[in-house]
This record gives structure tokens, C-alpha cells and sequence, in this order.
């Protein structure tokens, strides 16, 4: 079984990679990807001697290097994790995200009809149904949810979406997809929510909370995702959308707050900053089907995943220091520097 993992040197590509050597070492696994500022190599170091494991730098929408790259390995599966995946690079400049989300997904799918596979797999989002009002804890997002974007990442992530179903239906791709919630864990880049706070928190930076910070967001531990994308290209039904989330709502202030707790930093680092353009309210998935379905379900619980992940930035400075120290910084004075407060 030969798998070729999109965007592997990214956040939850890379922890798929470690998922599936431990749980499959005896698949050969290709990860593809092209280091943008969100890949990084030193995450995969530790695999990359490994038997059974090939790195490959490429663009997804380099249609030349793809179709070699599927000549040379002929591979049974592929697990697209590649995108540009920040919601407020979107907002700043939405051009990457619809070349590399949607053009680079059909350049894959286009090799995968020529070269033929038995799974085309595309990691996608809740994003894709927009959001939910606070007031309504009884309302969930389900696959029949219809599809309503409110940022350019996540309408390229629904666009991406309609083009899997649309080369499943005419091509008769054997294609899956799954929309995901929030992931947090080990190896996330430090510009999203959790690992931006605690970064901060250590070096005793102002915490930038958008707006009053009662937007909500369903977090679930990276390993349960990854679990789930395992057991979908296994068992799951061709041509299926599958809904993952952790049963897990929390608003972004009472996540800072609880940083700062473990971390024993004073809430005085909070900052309330002008808000997100668009910032969808709240999230919140209905994971029944995958449950009834594959028995899937999440294991680890906030409390425990949130002090593991902590811990992992404690025991891990030089990833995310040299991480911040770098192009990261120009990013941050773009993005917070004339921000005002509220
Ligand atoms: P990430 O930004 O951490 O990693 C993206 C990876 O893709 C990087 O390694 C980058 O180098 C690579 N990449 C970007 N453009 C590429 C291109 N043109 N060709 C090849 N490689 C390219 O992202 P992430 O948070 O790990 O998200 C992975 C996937 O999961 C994305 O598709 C995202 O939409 C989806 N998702 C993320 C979350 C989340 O909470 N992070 C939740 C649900 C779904
Ligand atoms: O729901 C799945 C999505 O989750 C994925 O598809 C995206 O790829 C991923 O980036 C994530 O999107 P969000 O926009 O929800 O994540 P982010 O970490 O950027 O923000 C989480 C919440 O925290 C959101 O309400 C905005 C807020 N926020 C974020 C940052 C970076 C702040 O208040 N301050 C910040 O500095």
C-alpha cells in the first residue's frame, strides 16, 4: 500500500504521517509538499530516514512534478492535506488560497483519474457551513448542513469540495471527504488561536483576543483526527461526506484565560483587539454519522489534550522560536501591529 500525504510537513499532515507509521508500517507513505512558510522540515526529521518514507518537494498545482511523482510511486491512495489554511492570510490576500485550494486539489484529482487509485481523500472543514448563533446550543453542523462560506479560505475549501463530488460523480473517482473542526496539538504553526497564546504567554506578550472573544470553536486533540482519517480510508463509503468534532465548545477568551492559568501568566497579558473581518460566531459538529458508521469517536479530553499540548511547546522551544524569529516576524507587525484595541 503506497499513500501519498499532501502538506505532510504541516500541522495535522504531519501528525498523520506519525499516525500512520505506528499504526501501518508496512505502507510506504510519500508526503508531497511544497514548504511554504507553514511546512517545515525539521518536523519530519525523525522520519525521514525511515524505510518506507519519501519526502518530495513540490507544488500540488504543479501539474509536471505531480503526474512524474504519481509515475514513479503509482499509489494506491492520497490524502490531500495541502492548502493554505490561515483565515486571516485569506482576508489579507485570497489569490494562494483559491490557486493552491481548489486548482492544486484538481491537478490531484486529475492524476489520480490517469494513474488510477483506490481512495482520493479530501481533508476539508467545518468552515464550509459558515456558523451558528450563539443562542442556539440545540443546532449543530451536520453533512446535509448546507454549504454557506463566509471567508476566502473557506469558500476555496467548499469550492475544493464541490469539485471532489464533481469528478466522484462524473469521473467516478472513488473519492472521500471529511470536515474536520478545530485541531489542536503538537507541531500547530504559531499563528492559529492556541499555539499563538501560548507563545506569547512565554515570552510575556500582549494575548490578542479578537473582539470580546465569545466566539466559539469545537477543538478536538490532532491524534483523534488523524484516527479518523485513517479509519475513513479503510471503511469509509466512497463517495461519503464525514462530519469530525470533538463535542468540544469552548469561546476563545475562556481558552486564553486557561493558557494563562497553566501557565501561571497574569490575564493582564489579554488584549482586546479589533475583530476579524467576517468572524464566523460559532462552530460546532454533529459527528454521529462517523460514529454510527466507523465507531469513531474522541478520546482525549480537553483537559488532558490542552496540558499535553502545552507541555509539547514547553519541551519543543527551538521548533516555534525559530519559527517566530523568522519571516513570522514580519507577519506579526502586519497583522497585530496596527490593530487597534477595544
Ligand atoms: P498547515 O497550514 O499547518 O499546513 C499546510 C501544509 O501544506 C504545509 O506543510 C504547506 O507547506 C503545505 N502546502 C501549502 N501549499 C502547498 C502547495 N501548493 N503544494 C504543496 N504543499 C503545500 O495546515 P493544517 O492546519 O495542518 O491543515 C491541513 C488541512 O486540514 C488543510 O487542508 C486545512 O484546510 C484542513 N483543516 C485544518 C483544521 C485545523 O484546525 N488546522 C481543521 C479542519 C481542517
Ligand atoms: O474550524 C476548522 C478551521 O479551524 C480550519 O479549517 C482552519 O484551517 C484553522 O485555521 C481554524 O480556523 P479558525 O479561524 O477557527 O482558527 P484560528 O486559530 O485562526 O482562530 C480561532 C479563533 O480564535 C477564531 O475565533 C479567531 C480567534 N483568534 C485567532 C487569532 C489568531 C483570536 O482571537 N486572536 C488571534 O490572534
Amino acid at each position: 500500500m503506497t499513500i501519498i500525504v499532501t502538506g505532510g510537513a504541516g500541522f495535522i499532515g504531519s501528525n498523520f504521517i506519525f499516525h500512520m507509521l505506528e499504526h501501518h508500517p508496512e505502507y510506504r507513505i510519500v508526503c508531497l509538499d511544497k514548504l511554504t512558510y507553514a511546512g517545515n522540515l525539521s518536523t519530519l526529521k525523525d522520519v525521514m530516514d525511515r524505510p518506507g518514507f519519501r519526502f518530495v518537494r513540490a507544488d500540488i498545482c504543479d501539474r509536471e512534478a505531480v503526474f512524474r511523482l504519481f509515475e514513479e510511486e503509482k499509489p494506491d491512495m492520497v490524502v490531500n492535506f495541502a492548502a493554505e489554511s490561515h483565515v486571516d492570510r485569506s482576508i489579507e490576500d485570497p489569490e494562494v488560497f483559491l490557486r493552491t485550494n481548489i486548482l492544486g486539489t484538481a491537478v490531484l484529482m486529475d492524476a489520480c483519474r490517469k494513474y488510477g487509485i483506490t481512495r482520493y481523500h479530501q481533508v476539508s472543514t467545518d468552515e464550509v457551513y459558515g456558523d451558528l448563533p450563539l443562542d442556539r446550543p440545540d443546532l449543530l453542523f451536520t453533512e446535509e448542513t448546507p454549504i454557506h462560506t463566509s471567508s476566502p479560505y473557506s469558500a476555496s475549501k467548499a469550492s475544493a469540495d464541490l469539485l471532489v463530488m464533481a469528478y466522484h460523480r462524473t469521473y467516478g473517482l472513488p473519492c472521500t471527504i471529511s470536515r474536520c473542526s478545530n485541531n489542536y496539538g503538537p507541531y500547530h504553526f504559531p499563528e492559529k488561536l492556541i499555539p499563538l497564546m501560548i507563545a506569547n504567554a512565554l515570552n510575556d506578550k500582549p494575548l490578542p483576543v479578537y473582539g470580546e472573544g465569545k466566539n466559539v470553536r469545537d477543538w478536538l486533540y490532532v491524534e483523534d483526527h488523524c484516527r479518523a482519517i485513517d479509519l475513513i480510508l479503510h471503511k469509509g463509503r466512497v463517495g461519503e461526506v464525514y462530519n469530525i468534532g470533538g463535542h468540544n465548545e469552548m469561546a476563545n477568551i475562556d481558552i486564553v484565560k486557561l493558557i494563562c492559568r497553566e501557565l501561571g501568566k497574569p490575564e493582564s497579558l489579554i488584549t482586546h483587539v479589533t475583530d476579524r473581518k467576517g468572524h464566523d460566531m460559532r462552530y460546532a459538529i454533529d459527528p454521529a454519522k462517523i460514529h454510527r458508521e466507523l465507531g469513531w469517536l474522541p478520546e482525549t479530553k480537553f483537559a488532558d489534550g490542552i496540558r499535553r499540548t502545552i507541555r509539547w511547546y514547553l519541551e519543543h522551544r527551538d521548533w516555534w522560536e525559530e519559527i517566530v524569529s523568522g519571516e513570522y516576524q514580519h507577519y506579526y507587525e502586519k497583522m497585530y501591529g496596527n490593530r487597534g484595541t477595544v
